[in-house]
């Protein structure tokens, strides 16, 4: 399944529909990713330093997202904005390699790492695993940060030639 970067406003528009879907996440997104998912697909195509890459499944329909956006330090180090791959699509292998691609992206144009926050929530058992199986170390654990009850995970992957922490 090919990746593709995001590079036209009709893309951008069909990110952000399949990204906002309810079904996609197991748990509420907070109103600021909700925010930033509306915007930052589209500020991307404005040169700002940020990047989405997107499969389509064999209908054509977009089928998973990643993004991610320079941390607002401005330093090299990138926060991931999404990742989601389509329920039916899951478990071939489409987050690895968007993952992989992103974190390339950031080596090439001179980035140094990416931050990711992630829910504590059972349900992100698969994204914790695939962010231990890529090279992230969890670095922290925010309890109740996203809701009451909901808290954050953060995970950390510094590039060569600065190396894994
Ligand atoms: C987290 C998420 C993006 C992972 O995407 P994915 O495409 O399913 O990930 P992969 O297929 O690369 O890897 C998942 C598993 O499938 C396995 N796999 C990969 N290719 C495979 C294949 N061809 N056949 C069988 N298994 C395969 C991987 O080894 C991995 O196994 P694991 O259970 O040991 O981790 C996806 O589960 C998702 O969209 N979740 C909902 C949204 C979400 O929670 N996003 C994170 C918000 S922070």
């Amino acid at each position: 399944m090919e990746l593709s970067r995001i590079e036209t406003r009709q893309a951008a528009d069909e990110a952000i529909t399949f990204v906002l879907d309810h079904d996609v996440f197991a748990t509420p997104l907070t109103p600021g990713e909700i925010q930033v998912l509306r915007q930052d697909p589209y500020d991307s195509l404005e040169g700002q330093p940020s990047a989405y890459w997107f499969c389509r499944d064999a209908m054509d329909r977009m089928a998973a997202l990643i993004g991610i956006r320079e941390h607002i330090n401005h330093t090299g180090i990138y926060e991931m904005t999404c990742i989601a791959v389509s329920r039916a699509l899951r478990q071939t292998g489409i987050g690895t390699r968007m993952l992989q691609a992103a974190l390339q992206y950031i080596r090439d144009t001179g980035g140094r790492g990416m931050l990711v926050d992630t829910s504590d929530h059972p349900a992100y058992e698969p994204m914790r695993k695939l962010l231990i199986r890529s090279g992230f170390t969890r670095v922290g654990h925010l309890p109740s940060f996203y809701y009451p009850g909901e808290g954050t995970l953060l995970y950390y992957r510094l590039l060569e030639p600065e190396g894994a922490l």
